[in-house]
C-alpha cells in the first residue's frame, strides 16, 4: 500500500471521485485531520483509499469548521480578536451547521468541505444524527463550557466520542459487507460496548491533554473543575500557563489514568485483521502520546505534543506492511474503483451531488433501466431550472373506480398499487428524484372493518410486489409513518423493502402508510423536546432545519408538485411540514386509471407556473389548466 504525501487526482479518481469541487473539499478535510488528529490521519493510512478518505470527510469536517470559526476572529478576521468566545463564534458556527443542514436536505453541498462531507454519508449511508454529535462538541468547544465534575466530563465524552467509535465500528463492518448499525453493535455485544466507553474516556482524556494550548488559547480548561481542584491546580495558573509543580504532577496522573483505560479495554476482536491491525496501531500510538504527554508536562501549556518521529515511525512501518498485506490477503467486498457512469434515463443534464457518485455498495449491482410504455410515449424534456425535485402524490380515487366497475374496494387499491409501478417507471424515465405517495393515512383507520382488513392484506402484498418491480430500477423506498396499529408484516414488507435498497440513488420513493402530517410534527416536537431536556439540543439553536431533522424522513426535501387524484381539492393531512410551498394539482383521473403521461403531463404543468416563495416571479407565468388530464 503506498501512501503519497498529498493524494493525487488518480488516487481520488480511484475512489470514484472526479469533481474538482468534491475533491478539494476531501484535500481540506485531509490537511485538518493531519493537522489536528495526527494519531487518527495516521490509521486512516492504514485503510484502503474509500475508507480513508470517508474517515478524513468524519473527523476532518469537524476541524475545518472548528478552524472557520476561529480563523474568522483571528486579527485582521471579520469579528472581535483571537480566543473571543463571544457570541460571534457561536452564531458562526449555527449559520454552517444550518447552511449544512440546507445542503443535506437538498443532497448537496453548497462548499467543498460540507460537499465532501454528504458525499461520505451518501456513500456509506451515515445517518444524519450521527453529524449531531459532533456538532454538540463543536458547540461544547465554541460556548468553552468548563464541566463542573467528572462525572459531567465523562457525559461529554459518552455524548461526543463513543457515538463516533461505534460509528466507525459499523462503518468497518458495512464495508466488510455486514450491515451493523452502531446501536445494534452497543445493544447486542455489551461488553464490546463497555470496552469502547473505556476506550473512549481514554481517548477523549488524552485529547483533552493534547489540545491544552489551544483551548486556553479560547480561556477554556478542557478538563473538569474537580480534577482542578484534587490536584490543587488554578484556573487562573492554568490561563497564564504557569506550569507549577501541581500542573505537572496532574498531567502525569491523568496520563497514567488514560493509558490504565486504554490497558483496561481490550477492543473487540473484530473480523477482518487489517481493521484489528488498525485497532492496535490507534490504541498504540495514544499509547506513545500519553508517554510524550507524561514526559513533558509543562509544554503542554504552549504547544500541542508532537509524537516522536522515530518511536512513531518504529509502530507505523510494520503496521503498514501488516495491513496491506491483509488487505491483500483478505480484501473487503467492497473495494475502490471509479463508478458506473449513474445517469438515468432522460435525467436533466446537470446532476446533483447526490447523483455524481453512486454509493459505492450500489455500484456492483446492474441496474436495469426503465420499462418504456406500451405506447411508445416518451418523456417530456424539461430545462433543469423547469424540473420539480420533489413531487408528491394523494392516489385518490381507488374505491370508487372499482365500485363503478362492480368490483370489489380492494381490487381498486390492488389496480392503484399497478398504476404507482408504472408512475415510478415514468418517474425515472423523466429524472425525478424524489417521489412521494400517500399509501395509507392515520385518518384511514376510521374506515369499515372489512376494508380495513382488505388494505391490510393487500399494502404488504402490493409492497413486496412493488419492490420486486422496482429494485433492479435503482429505486430507493423509504417509509414515512408511524408503527402504531400496523400488523407487523406491513411494518416487515417496508422495512424490507427500506434495507434492501438502502444504498440506491436512482429514485427515492417515500411511501406514506399509517401516515398523518400533524402526528409527524407532534412527533418531532416530542423527540426534540426530549433532546433539549437531555440537553442534547440547545432550544436557542432550534431552526426549521434542525427541526426537520427530527421528521419522519429527514432528509425529504420539499415538495415542488403537490398532486391528488380522483377530483377532491384538498391535501388531507399529507407533508404539511414539507409541502408548504407546492405547488398544487388537481385531476378528476381516479388513480387506477393515472400512468406515467398523467405524470409527465402535470410536471410540464408545474414547469409553466411561476413560483414566487413570498417573492416576485423568477419565471413568466403561462396559462395552465387545472383539470383531469385525460
Ligand atoms: C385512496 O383511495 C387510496 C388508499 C387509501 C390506498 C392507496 C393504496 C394503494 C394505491 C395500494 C398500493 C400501495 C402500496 C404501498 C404498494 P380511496 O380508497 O379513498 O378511494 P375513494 O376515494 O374512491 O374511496
Amino acid at each position: 500500500m503506498r501512501h503519497p504525501a498529498v493524494p493525487t487526482t488518480r488516487f481520488y479518481q480511484r475512489c470514484g471521485i472526479r469533481d474538482a469541487d468534491l475533491r478539494r473539499g476531501y484535500e481540506a478535510c485531509r490537511r485538518a485531520t493531519r493537522t489536528q488528529g495526527e494519531i487518527e490521519y495516521a490509521v486512516s493510512l492504514l485503510m484502503p483509499p474509500p475508507l480513508r478518505i470517508a474517515t478524513w470527510a468524519l473527523l476532518g469536517a469537524g476541524y475545518c469548521v472548528d478552524n472557520l470559526v476561529d480563523a474568522a476572529d483571528a486579527p485582521g478576521g471579520e469579528i472581535g480578536s483571537t480566543g473571543e468566545a463571544g457570541p460571534g463564534r457561536a452564531e458562526r458556527l449555527e449559520a454552517w451547521i444550518s447552511a449544512f443542514e440546507a445542503d443535506l436536505r437538498d443532497g448537496r453541498g453548497t462548499d467543498p468541505v460540507r460537499k465532501a462531507l454528504i458525499h461520505t454519508m451518501l456513500t456509506w449511508n451515515v445517518p444524519p444524527g450521527f453529524l449531531h454529535t459532533q456538532f454538540e462538541e463543536l458547540r461544547q468547544d465554541v460556548h468553552g463550557k468548563q464541566c463542573a465534575t467528572w462525572q459531567e466530563w465523562r457525559r461529554n465524552s459518552q455524548l461526543i466520542v463513543v457515538p463516533f467509535a461505534l460509528r466507525a465500528a459499523s462503518l468497518l463492518l458495512r464495508a466488510a459487507g455486514l450491515s451493523a448499525e452502531p446501536e445494534a453493535i452497543a445493544a447486542g455485544v455489551p461488553e464490546a460496548a463497555m470496552a469502547w466507553q473505556t476506550a473512549a474516556d481514554a481517548v477523549y482524556l488524552t485529547d483533552s491533554l493534547v489540545d491544552l494550548s489551544d483551548d486556553l488559547d479560547r480561556d477554556h480548561v478542557p478538563l473538569p473543575q474537580e480534577a482542578l481542584d484534587e490536584a490543587g491546580v488554578r484556573r487562573v495558573d492554568l490561563l497564564a500557563r504557569r506550569a507549577t509543580p501541581a500542573f505537572e504532577d496532574m498531567v502525569r496522573h491523568l496520563a497514567d489514568r488514560a493509558r490504565t483505560c486504554l490497558d483496561r479495554a481490550p477492543l473487540p476482536r473484530v473480523l477482518h485483521p487489517a481493521v484489528s491491525i488498525a485497532f492496535d496501531t490507534y490504541t498504540d500510538l495514544y499509547r506513545l502520546c500519553l508517554k510524550t504527554v507524561a514526559d513533558a508536562p509543562a509544554a503542554l501549556l504552549h504547544r500541542r505534543p508532537a509524537l516522536p518521529r522515530s518511536a512513531r515511525l518504529r509502530l507505523l512501518l510494520p503496521a503498514r506492511a501488516k495491513a496491506a498485506l491483509a488487505w491483500g490477503l483478505f480484501p473487503f467486498p467492497i473495494q475502490p474503483g471509479p463508478p458506473p457512469d449513474p445517469v438515468p434515463v432522460g435525467a436533466p443534464g446537470k446532476l446533483g451531488l447526490a447523483e455524481e457518485v453512486r454509493p459505492l455498495a450500489a455500484q456492483r449491482r446492474p441496474i436495469v433501466p426503465p420499462t418504456p410504455h406500451p405506447s411508445g410515449a416518451r418523456p417530456p424534456k424539461l430545462t433543469a431550472e423547469a424540473m420539480p425535485r420533489h413531487v408528491a402524490i394523494v392516489m385518490d380515487g381507488n374505491g370508487r373506480w372499482a365500485t363503478n366497475r362492480g368490483l370489489a374496494r380492494s381490487d381498486g387499491h390492488r389496480a392503484g398499487g399497478e398504476a404507482l409501478v408504472d408512475v415510478v417507471h415514468g418517474a425515472l424515465e423523466i429524472g425525478l428524484k424524489h417521489l412521494t405517495v400517500y399509501a395509507f393515512s392515520t385518518e384511514n383507520w376510521k374506515r369499515p372493518a372489512d376494508e380495513l382488513l382488505a388494505l391490510m392484506d393487500e399494502i404488504p402484498k402490493g409492497l413486496r410486489r412493488l419492490a420486486n418491480d422496482t429494485e433492479p430500477l435503482g429505486v430507493r423506498v423509504r417509509w414515512a409513518g408511524v408503527r402504531a396499529r400496523l400488523p407487523a408484516d406491513v411494518t416487515e414488507a417496508l422495512e424490507d423493502a427500506e434495507r434492501a435498497t438502502r444504498d440506491h440513488t436512482g429514485l427515492t420513493l417515500t411511501l406514506c402508510v399509517n401516515y398523518g402530517g400533524r402526528t409527524e410534527i407532534a412527533t418531532a416536537a416530542a423527540k426534540l423536546a426530549r433532546d433539549a431536556v437531555a440537553r442534547r439540543i440547545d432550544p436557542g439553536s432550534v431552526s426549521e432545519h434542525a427541526f426537520s431533522r427530527y421528521l419522519h424522513v429527514p432528509e425529504l426535501p420539499d415538495v415542488d408538485l403537490l398532486l391528488r387524484t380522483g377530483g377532491d381539492q384538498r391535501t388531507s393531512n399529507f407533508l404539511p411540514w414539507q409541502a408548504t410551498y407546492a405547488e398544487l394539482l388537481f385531476l378528476d383521473t381516479p388513480w387506477p386509471d393515472v400512468d406515467r403521461r398523467d405524470l409527465w403531463h402535470a410536471m410540464e404543468q408545474y414547469a409553466r407556473r411561476a413560483r414566487r416563495y413570498g417573492s416576485v416571479p423568477r419565471i413568466p407565468a403561462q396559462p395552465t389548466t387545472l383539470t383531469g388530464l385525460h
